[in-house]
C-alpha cells in the first residue's frame, strides 16, 4: 500500500498541559426540569432547538459506537436521517468496518454532542438494517454526486491513492451521467437503532449538571424516567 503523504505542514503549535486544562468553561443556568414523558418527543424538541441554534452545525450529526468481533470498540460520526418506527436511522455502506461490527454485535450507542448548548443526548440501543425499499427510497433523494460517490467507494477498505478513488468516481459518473437515475448499490443502505435508554444531559454551574435518563422497563416496555448524579 502507498505511504500516506501530508500535503499540508503539520501544526507547529504544541499545547502544554496547563493550556489544555485552561480550556475549562463554566456551564450555564439553563436547567433541565421538564422533559416530555415520551423520550422521542423530548428528543425532537432538543433536535429542533439544536437545529435552530446558529452555533450548531449539522445538529443531526451523531457519534456511533460499535463493538467489533475482535472486542474492540470503534467510533465515528454518521448523520441521522429519520426518526420513525421507534428508532433512529442512518445510512452507510454495508461492507464498511461499522457494518461488519454491527453484524457481530447489535448493541450500539449514539451520542449527539451539542456542546454550544451545553447539552448532549446519549443513546444505547439495538441496531438492525432497514428494508431495502426504505434504503432505495432514501438513496433516490440524495444529490447525484453523493450517489456516484457511493458507487465509487469501498468504504473502510485500503486505498492505494486518491487518484484511484477519483478514477472510480469518474467511471461511475460516465456510466450514470448527471440527470440519469442512479441505482442504489447493493452494498449500501440504512440501519435503525431502537433505543433501550436515552439520556439527556444539560450542563449546570459548579459541575452540578442535570442528567435525566429514560430506560425501557423490561417487563412492560414502558419508559421510566430517572434523574442521576452528574
Ligand atoms: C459530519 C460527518 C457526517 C458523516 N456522516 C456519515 C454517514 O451518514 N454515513 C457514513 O457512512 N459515514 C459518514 N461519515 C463518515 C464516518 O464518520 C466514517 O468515516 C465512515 O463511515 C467510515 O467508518 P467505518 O470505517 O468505521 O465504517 C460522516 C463523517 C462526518 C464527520
Amino acid at each position: 500500500m502507498a505511504k500516506v503523504r501530508f500535503d499540508t505542514p503539520m501544526a507547529e503549535k504544541q499545547f502544554s498541559r496547563e493550556e489544555i486544562r485552561a480550556m475549562r468553561r463554566s456551564y450555564g443556568e439553563a436547567g433541565l426540569s421538564q422533559l416530555d414523558p415520551d423520550p422521542f418527543k423530548a428528543f425532537a424538541d432538543w433536535l429542533l432547538e439544536a437545529h435552530e441554534n446558529p452555533m450548531i452545525i449539522e445538529a443531526n450529526a451523531m457519534v456511533l459506537s460499535t463493538l467489533g468481533s475482535d472486542s474492540m470498540i470503534s467510533t465515528r460520526t454518521v448523520l441521522l436521517k429519520d426518526i420513525s418506527e421507534g428508532g433512529f436511522t442512518f445510512f452507510t455502506n454495508y461492507e464498511s468496518r461499522k457494518a461488519h461490527a454491527m453484524e457481530s454485535n447489535e448493541q450500539v450507542s449514539l451520542l449527539f454532542p451539542w456542546y454550544a448548548m451545553e447539552r448532549q443526548v446519549a443513546i444505547q440501543g439495538l441496531v438492525a438494517k432497514v428494508s431495502q425499499e426504505e434504503s432505495h427510497e432514501y438513496f433516490a433523494t440524495r444529490p447525484w454526486g453523493s450517489q456516484i460517490g457511493a458507487w465509487a467507494s469501498h468504504q473502510s477498505s485500503p486505498l492505494a491513492s486518491r487518484e484511484e478513488l477519483e478514477q472510480r468516481y469518474a467511471g461511475a459518473a460516465q456510466k450514470w451521467p448527471e440527470g440519469s437515475v442512479v441505482p442504489c448499490p447493493p452494498y449500501w443502505g440504512g440501519y435503525r437503532v431502537t433505543p433501550l435508554s436515552i439520556e439527556f444531559w444539560q450542563g449546570r454551574y459548579s459541575r452540578l449538571h442535570d442528567r435525566l435518563r429514560y430506560d425501557r422497563a423490561i417487563t412492560t416496555a414502558d419508559w421510566e424516567l430517572n434523574r442521576y448524579y452528574p
